[in-house]
Order: structure tokens, then C-alpha cells, then sequence
């Protein structure tokens, strides 16, 4: 059957003419059109017609989106929804002076939320995940990428990939595992860095790799977890196990992320609040997205990364939100886009364009989604309003109101509006 999106305000296509990313000055081209519909067959977008040529036959699906505004799916391509507990305690003895890396280093911090996980039972995570997948769908999100990291043992790693796996056969949109068993050291391994690379390197890598539970292999390069030498070990044999490669970097130090991410030649580069201005120039001649998480900045209250420079040096830039309990309690990536241009100064269309086709390119999913391009999948996000700055005008506010995925309406709320007014 055919579908018709019909006649919405705006279509923001943030096409890229089949080259499927943005860098640099491109991420501000974001191409809006008005007067024309769309037409999905398959779940593919088959076409996009001025709406004076547009011929509705009866067996035709019409979904009218007059007065509403079309824009791709959106991608959040950086979580740790997978998580368990609360660190409200933290969040309180920051309030009161400490700061998160010290509260890290005695122990707190991420070990905190390994100890809720390991308690917890794979139904509990995946009950959790199963509701903060549902609050990003109805934010418009179609593709969403979800890291282990919390486990940080054999068993509790797999249980946490496995949870995230399963909600791909609740969720018809696209769940990307990651593997971040390279998160911190666990505390029974404090002392004994090898031993928990051996883990990583000898025993989760190739089980991960056989069974396929995750695409991505990621880690966190910083002093209060691994060093550049240890994720040069994780990286290569992640890769030689076929898995794909991300990487925190330059969150709080530079202790030779970038080089690392420039050898490996990884998909995407995550953070960079302390980013060296020496280091622009090779990322903005790389192919590596680099991924941005204002969320960070503002929950701890330090630095936001230079997404202005990296634009203005041709890189490829992304946002999301970080989505985990100790350094972005926020799930909701429209706040996420406001702090983007308020706070990185970021322009509205550079914002779009990074929480889209870029933030797909970082989860290796640009060829078929991220922008309204014929033969993509007919993923899209719908808002109520009539002109696409209100999105990220409109700090905090869902204006999404119906989220479509492959063609289907997977979230849709303007019926609940009827009913109410
Ligand atoms: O991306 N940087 C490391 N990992 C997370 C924080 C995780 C946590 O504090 O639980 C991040 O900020
Ligand atoms: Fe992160």
C-alpha cells in the first residue's frame, strides 16, 4: 500500500545529495521545502511531489500533516540507557562541593551503578529500557544506540548486551548494541589492570563477536579509567574480532585519545570538552564523526566542547545526549539541541543536522536513514508547529507529535490532543 505524508508546513530533508553526511560549512544546508508531500511504498521513500502534481488514489494511506512540520527520524547515537539505581547521592555531594572525578576516584561514580546492575535481573533491564526507549520514540527518535559498560564482568557485561539485543524484538526501530566493557576498571581489578584487559581482550571480545551482540566496541580514555596503551590493545583485537570502533576522548584530560582514534581510524570520537585546538585540523580532515554531549557540560557545570571550531575546521559533528545517570541525567535530546546552539553555538540548522544524518553516520547508519533522500527508509519525525526553529526554540518541549519507522506510525499523539481539546 501507499502512503502519503500530505501536505505538512515544512519538510526539512537535510539532504546531502546520496553523499550521506555533513562536514563543516554543509551541516547548515539543511534544505527545506514546502508545498509537496511525500510517498512512501515498502517503507521506503519512494518520492517527493509538489502537491499541485500530487494524484491520492483510494487504496492510498493518508496521513495529513497540515500545519505540521516533516523532518528525518532523529538519531541518538550516544546512551548508557542501559543502566540500573540512582546516584541522586552523588548528584547531592556534587551539589554540595565534590566533584565527579574525585567521587569517581574513591569508588563512587560509575562503580556505583556497576553494583545496582549486577544486582539487578535481565527482566528488570530490560523493563527499564524498555520505558527509556518509549521516551525517546515519542521525542521522534528512530535510531538509537545503547551501551553496555555498566556490568564490567564476564557475566554481567553479556547480561546488559543481551537486554539491549531483546529490544530489537520489541522496537522496530534501529537498536545499536555497543560494547563498553572498557568503561573503568571494575574495583575487584583496581590493582590488576592486565587481568581485566585479559577479560576484555580474551574472553568478552570473542564471545561478543560470535554471538554478534554488539556493532560497536567502545572505551574510555581518560585517567580515571583506561590509558591510551590499554584501548590501543582493546581497539586491536575488537577490530580483529570484526567489531567497529568509538571512543570517549578528552572529556577531562588528553592522554593521547585523538591519536589513538586517528590510528584505528574509528567511527566516531565522543566528547571533547578539553579539546586541543592542535588536534582540529586532523579531525576536520577525518572521517571520524565526532560526537558531542553538551548534556555533560551542563550536569557537571564545566566546559562545553568547541563544536564551533570543529565546524569551522570541516569537521564532521554530531550531538546526543549521553543519556546516564552520573554525568547527563537527561533523556531528552530537544533540550539537548537547545543547549547545543545556546551553549556550543551551534545555528538551529547545524543542530538538526547533528542529531540526524551525522548522528547516524557515528552509528554506521547514514546510507539509510538521517535524511529524507529517495530510496531511504521512511523514518521521520513530525512536529506540531509550523516552522522547524521552533524545535529547538522551544527549550525542553516535545513538539513531536507522531514518529513514523519504515513507514509505520510507531508513536502518535495528536489523537490523544483531539480527545482532549
Ligand atoms: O559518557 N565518560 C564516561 N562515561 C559516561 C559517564 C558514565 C557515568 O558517570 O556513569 C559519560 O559521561
Ligand atoms: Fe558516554
Amino acid at each position: 500500500m501507499r502512503k502519503i505524508l500530505r501536505n505538512p508546513a515544512q519538510i526539512v530533508t537535510v539532504d546531502t545529495k546520496g553523499k550521506n553526511f555533513k562536514r563543516g560549512k554543509e551541516l547548515n544546508q539543511i534544505n527545506v521545502i514546502d508545498n509537496h508531500s511525500i510517498i512512501i511504498e515498502d517503507g521506503i521513500i519512494k518520492d517527493i511531489l509538489p502537491n499541485s502534481s500530487l494524484k491520492i488514489n483510494s487504496s492510498d494511506f493518508v496521513i495529513d500533516v497540515k500545519d505540521k512540520i516533516v523532518l528525518p527520524g532523529l538519531v541518538e547515537c550516544h546512551t548508557h540507557s542501559a543502566f540500573a539505581g540512582s546516584r541522586a547521592n552523588e548528584f547531592r555531594m556534587r551539589l554540595a562541593g565534590k566533584n565527579y572525578e574525585e567521587i569517581a576516584k574513591k569508588g563512587g561514580g560509575i562503580n556505583t551503578t556497576v553494583k545496582a546492575v549486577r544486582e539487578a535481573g535481565i527482566e528488570e533491564l530490560i523493563n527499564l529500557l524498555t520505558q527509556r526507549a518509549e521516551y525517546f520514540i515519542c521525542q521522534g527518535i528512530t535510531s538509537l544506540e545503547i551501551k553496555s559498560g555498566y556490568g564490567l564482568d564476564y557475566e554481567n557485561e553479556l547480561k546488559l548486551l543481551q537486554a539491549i539485543n531483546y529490544l530489537k524484538d520489541i522496537f522496530s526501530i534501529d537498536i545499536v548494541p555497543t560494547f563498553l566493557g572498557a568503561h573503568t576498571f571494575p574495583t575487584e581489578f583496581k590493582d590488576d589492570h592486565e587481568g581485566y584487559i585479559d577479560l576484555l581482550v580474551n574472553k568478552l571480545l570473542p564471545y561478543i563477536s560470535k554471538h554478534k551482540l554488539a556493532k560497536y566496541c567502545d572505551a574510555f580514555c581518560e585517567k580515571t579509567a583506561f590509558s591510551s596503551p590499554e584501548v590501543d590493545k582493546i581497539f586491536t583485537k575488537a577490530k580483529e574480532s570484526g567489531l567497529e570502533l568509538k571512543l570517549h576522548s578528552e572529556q577531562f584530560n588528553n592522554i593521547g585519545g585523538i591519536d589513538l582514534a586517528l590510528k584505528h581510524k574509528i567511527t566516531s570520537v565522543d566528547h571533547l570538552e578539553v579539546l586541543e585546538d592542535s588536534k582540529l585540523n586532523a579531525l576536520g580532515n577525518s572521517d571520524i564523526v565526532c560526537t558531542l554531549l553538551p548534556g555533560v557540560s551542563f550536569f557537571l557545570d564545566y566546559q562545553y566542547a568547541p563544536a564551533r571550531k570543529l565546524i569551522d575546521n570541516n569537521a564532521i559533528v554530531a550531538v546526543a545526549t549521553d543519556y546516564n545517570p552520573g554525568s547527563s541525567n537527561i533523556a531528552n535530546l530537544n533540550f539537548i539541541m537547545s543547549l547545543a546552539s545556546l551553549k556550543m553555538k551551534m545555528t538551529i540548522e547545524e543542530t538538526i543536522s547533528a542529531v540526524t544524518i551525522n548522528a547516524a553516520m557515528a552509528i554506521g547508519l547514514n546510507e539509510t536513514t538521517g535524511s529524507i533522500e529517495i530510496n531511504k527508509q521512511a523514518d521521520f519525525a513530525i512536529f506540531d508547529t509550523k516552522e522547524y526553529s521552533d524545535i529547538v526554540y522551544n527549550v525542553g518541549k516535545n513538539l513531536n507529535c507522531i514518529t513514523i519507522k519504515n513507514g509505520e506510525i510507531i508513536f502518535d499523539s495528536t489523537e490523544i490532543l483531539n480527545e482532549n481539546y
